[in-house]
């Protein structure tokens, strides 16, 4: 299947530095990039990527994705982002449970389940995040840890999974450097599978991308794997040499 790379900017970016990035990026980026690619960029800079994808063919294959969006569809909820807001935007991807989100804003696996279904009711795709601790992994929980919680959106949305993208993000290798190595990764990923095969008799369509510390060095044995159709970036999604160092390595 093709491989997907999605950047998660997380909460970075000026409307200068998006400017620079996105350029440097469509410079970069073949008419034919074998890989799909997706920037998941501040809310505050949908409008902006829609005019710089105008104005560069580079961008053209570049989808646009959201890194949260509301469980709540419409309403009296301050501060948050309905699914139908950033469809109006284009954004064809939307994060959902980072582990950022489910530890700084307490959301549960429920809520998470609630806002895939939000984002797959407005036509998009979400990326449902999953990963354990380290504590938890050196407890030996890891597999129950990211089986329940994929559980969870599997139980609310039923047949719709077949058009989530699920991300296996360790909490230990985000953002710290440290990656999981190829065997971990692979591991996670198969059991994921064998989960989601439970589920649906379509699952071997359904993407896991791995996520936390993936760089220009290690993409290539991480996206080799059988189990590994992507990639979540975080840091190296900010400078546009590692970004397309990882797409270059994508199938
Ligand atoms: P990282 O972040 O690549 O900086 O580790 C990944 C993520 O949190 O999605």
């Amino acid at each position: 299947m093709t491989q997907l790379i999605a950047g998660n900017w997380k909460m970075n970016g000026t409307l200068d530095a998006n400017v620079a990035l996105l350029g440097a990026l469509a410079a970069g980026l073949g008419p034919q990039t074998p890989a799909q690619v997706a920037v998941c960029i501040p809310a505050p800079y949908w409008a902006q990527f829609r005019v710089l994808a105008a104005q560069h063919p580079g961008l053209k294959a570049v989808a646009l994705g959201a890194q949260d969006v509301s469980a709540h569809a419409s309403g009296a909820y301050t501060g948050e982002l309905s699914a139908a807001m950033l469809k109006d935007f284009g954004c064809r991807y939307a994060i959902v449970g980072h582990s950022e989100r489910r530890q700084y804003h307490g959301e549960t696996d429920a809520v998470v389940a609630a806002k895939a279904q939000q984002a797959l009711a407005h036509g998009m795709t979400p990326i449902v995040c999953l990963g354990e601790t380290l504590e938890q992994r050196e407890a030996g929980q890891t597999f129950e840890v990211v089986k329940r919680q994929l559980a969870a959106v599997i139980h609310i949305n039923g047949h719709c999974i077949n058009e989530i993208v699920v991300a296996y993000e360790p909490i230990w290798a985000i953002g710290t450097g440290k990656t999981a190595s190829i065997e971990q990764a692979q591991e996670v990923h198969a059991r994921l599978r064998e989960q989601l095969k439970a589920a649906s008799a379509q699952a071997e369509r359904i993407k896991i991308l791995y996520g936390g510390s993936m760089n220009a060095g290690n993409a290539a044995g991480l996206l080799a794997q059988a189990d590994i159709d992507g990639g979540l970036i975080g840091g190296a999604s900010l400078k546009a040499a590692d970004f397309l160092a990882i797409i270059g390595a994508a199938r």
